[in-house]
Formats: structure tokens, C-alpha cells, sequence
């Protein structure tokens, strides 16, 4: 089956002011593959590239090299787009529309019409809980109401890839944990999530796969398990040296204390993280 998303050797430049001209590399040569049907984690501390990788899925932004495919399309066609839903890190709606004529509005966009427009528009404010809320001035919605608002808009012409930027920023728990059922649901009806997340245990229990990024550049990718393999154990105690462990042992041991080999524990996703972060921070410095 074709990825959802293929990225080769994306990068990204961006340059600013006329006179003294400024330039961040927000993406070094990114590859990337998000297969059809899969929940993928795209992780990373703050700027280190996400919104951007996101943001050329969606023809926002252009590359400054490299090549970015949607279900084996060209992003630039709208045909690629039109099977993409979004729903943005900061979603600005117009606070005097209701929530029911914004996914209205963003259904017309999309071509849909008539009955179906109306079917499918009551269908998702049903499916993300705003059914009551749904004829009242956004301007009225709290911060959980406005993702959930977010999420309808994005799911209204029944895209194949759901793209979340950070859907759970400034959510309650009750409203995360809804989040995580409704991307479990989109996998189980056979579409493709791509999630960004700062929420590492909401993306341990839902991604099949995850990348973690840091300035631009991959770190790490691959099924979670695996991820969480290859990056190490903790051991269930923590000794500066293994002479320090053995005296250890011999003091615990003529005391009379039975000392077992305990089970290492396999590090947490935010464990692997912050890990490979900070191991590549150093590097960088060095
Ligand atoms: N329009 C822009 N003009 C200039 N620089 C930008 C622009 N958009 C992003 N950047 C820079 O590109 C880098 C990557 O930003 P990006 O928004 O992709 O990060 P992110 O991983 O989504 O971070 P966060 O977790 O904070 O949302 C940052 O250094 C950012 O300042
Ligand atoms: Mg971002």
C-alpha cells in the first residue's frame, strides 16, 4: 500500500528582513515515511521542526529543498490536499459564528452540498461531544470545546490522513484521554494519524510509530517497542561504578541481607526522549 507520506530530503530555510537579512534552518534533510492506516508520533522539543514538516505536508509552507509527497501526490494538487483534515497548534475561528456554521462552511469548502453537507455536519459535532453547544457563539466555547470545534472542522470531509498539531495542548485530562479514543476510533474506521504531541503518554498508548526530532533532524524512529529497546534499561538501582555495586553487594551481603538480580525496567517514551535529546545536545556542543 502507498505511505500516507513520503519525505525525502526535506529542508527548510527560513529567511526574514529586506535589509539585514536573518536565516533559520528550521528542517536539515528530513526523511520521512508515514504508512497508510498507522498512527505516527511526530515528537520533538519546542522548535525543533514539527509544525514546519506539518505545515509543507500542507503546502503552507514550501521547502527549500527536498520533496514531500501526500498519498504518492504532489502536495501543490489540491487533489492531495482534499484528503487531509488539520487541525492546527493555535486554531483561530471567528468568535461570532456558531460551531455549527464553521464546519458548515469548512464542508462547502471542501465540496460537499445539500443533504450530505447537513448529514455529515451534524455527524461530527456528534462525534466530538458538541451536540447542545452547537448552535452558540464560538466566542462562548472553552479551550477543550475550541479543539474539539478544531477536530470537527478537520474531520467534516471524511479526509483519509488526520494531521493534529498538539490536540491536547491545554486540555483537561477527561478531555485528552477523549482525544486518545477519538484517534483510536479514526484507526480503527482505517485512516492515517499523524499526531504531534508534547504529551508523551498519550502518544505511548496510541502511536504504532513515532519519529522524535531535534533541530531539524531525525533522532530517532520506529515502533515504539523498538524505541524503547534500543535506547537502554535503567537498572533498578543506580551505582556510579560496578565496584561501587560490588562493595555493595559484599556489605549488604555479610549483613545478611539475600541480595537478587533485580529485573531492569525498560525506560519510558519521555525517559527515551530526554535521553536522546540531551545525548545530542552534548554532542552538538562538543
Ligand atoms: N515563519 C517562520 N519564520 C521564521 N522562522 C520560523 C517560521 N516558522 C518556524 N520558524 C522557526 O523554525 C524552527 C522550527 O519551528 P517549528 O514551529 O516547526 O517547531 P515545532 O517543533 O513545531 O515547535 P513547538 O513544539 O514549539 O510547536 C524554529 O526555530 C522556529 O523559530
Ligand atoms: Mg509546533
Amino acid at each position: 500500500m502507498e505511505n500516507a507520506i513520503t519525505l525525502s530530503k526535506l529542508r527548510k530555510v527560513f529567511r526574514s528582513g529586506a535589509v539585514r537579512v536573518s536565516s533559520v534552518l528550521a528542517l536539515e534533510g528530513l526523511d520521512l515515511e508515514v504508512r497508510s492506516g498507522e498512527v505516527f508520533g511526530l515528537l520533538g522539543p519546542n522548535g525543533s521542526g514539527k509544525s514546519t514538516t506539518i505545515k509543507i505536508c500542507l503546502d503552507l509552507v514550501r521547502p527549500t529543498s527536498g520533496e514531500c509527497l501526500v498519498f504518492g501526490g504532489k502536495t501543490s494538487r489540491p487533489e492531495s490536499r482534499q484528503r487531509i483534515g488539520y487541525v492546527p497548534e493555535a486554531p483561530f475561528f471567528y468568535g461570532y459564528l456558531s460551531g455549527e456554521t464553521l464546519v458548515q462552511s469548512m464542508g462547502r469548502f471542501s465540496g460537499l452540498s445539500g443533504s450530505a453537507l447537513k448529514k455529515r455536519t451534524g455527524d461530527v459535532l456528534e462525534t466530538v461531544g458538541l451536540v447542545g453547544a452547537e448552535k452558540r457563539p464560538i466566542r462562548t466555547y472553552s479551550k477543550g470545546m475550541l479543539q474539539r470545534l478544531g477536530l470537527a472542522q478537520a474531520l467534516v470531509h471524511d479526509p483519509d490522513l488526520i494531521i493534529l498539531d498538539e490536540p491536547t495542548a491545554g486540555v483537561d485530562p477527561i478531555g485528552a484521554r477523549q482525544i486518545t479514543e477519538m484517534i483510536r476510533l479514526l484507526k480503527s474506521q482505517g485512516k492515517t494519524v499523524l499526531l504531534c504531541s508534547h504529551l508523551l503518554s498519550q502518544v505511548e498508548s496510541v502511536c504504532d510509530r513515532v519519529a522524535i526530532l531535534h533541530r531539524g533532524r531525525m533522532l530517532a524512529e520506529g515502533t515504539l517497542e523498538s524505541l524503547l529497546k534500543s535506547t537502554g534499561h535503567k537498572p533498578s538501582l543506580l551505582f556510579d561504578s560496578t565496584e561501587e555495586q560490588q562493595k555493595m553487594r559484599t556489605m549488604a551481603e555479610k549483613a545478611g541481607v539475600h541480595v537478587e538480580e533485580g529485573a531492569d525496567t525498560a525506560l519510558s517514551l519521555e525517559e527515551v526522549f530526554v535521553k536522546l535529546v540531551r545525548e545530542n545536545e552534548k554532542e552538538n556542543a562538543a
